[in-house]
């Protein structure tokens, strides 16, 4: 069984190649979709070798890119489009106030929003990660709705005790605890931990 990781057009879309490179390292299997918008944003934060889903895989070491199916925006032929299809979870990284809105409606007209709904209808893990400063009250109250749906709303917002010296590892910090939502136990510095 794999995680379905949903990558949208939000700014961050570095989280999703990190986490996806956290996974596969661990030996989890990962399925990719990313929308046509995340693209974009992809491009205008990492250039062109992430701007799209198979370019994000092609900058993982060959055993992980074993790890990883990549599914197109608009095939609901995918598997993860179906209930019947297990998987572990999922996680949208970043997420997009758009996609955020569609999926609090059950509006399922992507293969994203339609795997988000699987995962909801299934009472599966469903991690979501928006990006937006300010929030206004439509992305607030979308957000309450899914979070009533048991969905874990994890904004990424840095953590300053734990002391980030770069960008990077605040980056590095946050997706470690998106790991820890999944149930996925990666080695870090934890608070009150010496090591580990
Ligand atoms: C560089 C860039 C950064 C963006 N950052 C955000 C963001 O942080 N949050 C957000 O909700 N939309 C952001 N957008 C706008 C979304 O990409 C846009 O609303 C898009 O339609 C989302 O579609 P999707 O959810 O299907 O990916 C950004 C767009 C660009 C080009």
């Amino acid at each position: 069984m794999s995680f379905v990781i949903g990558i949208s057009g939000a700014s961050g879309i570095i989280l999703s190649y990190l986490l996806i490179e956290k996974l596969t390292a661990a030996g989890e299997r990962v399925s990719i979709v990313m929308t046509r918008d995340a693209s974009l944003t992809a491009q205008q934060e990492l250039g062109s070798d992430f701007a799209t889903a198979e370019r994000i895989v092609s900058q993982l070491p060959p055993s992980s890119q074993q790890r990883v199916e990549i599914f197109h925006i608009h095939d609901f032929m995918a598997p993860i489009a179906s209930g019947s299809h297990q998987t572990k979870g999922m996680v949208i990284v970043p997420c997009s106030m758009a996609t955020m809105a569609a999926v609090s409606m059950g509006l399922s007209d992507n293969v994203l929003r339609r795997a988000a709904d699987v995962t909801i209808k299934e009472g599966r893990k469903l991690v979501v990660v928006p990006r937006e400063a300010p929030f206004n009250s439509i992305h607030l109250e979308n957000m309450l709705k899914l979070s009533k749906c048991g969905v874990s709303i994890f904004p990424p917002i840095p953590a300053w005790y734990a002391h980030p010296k770069t960008l990077r590892e605040a980056e590095e910090y946050l997706v470690n605890r998106i790991l820890d939502q999944l149930g996925v136990n990666v080695p870090y510095q934890r608070w009150g931990s010496s090591s580990e």
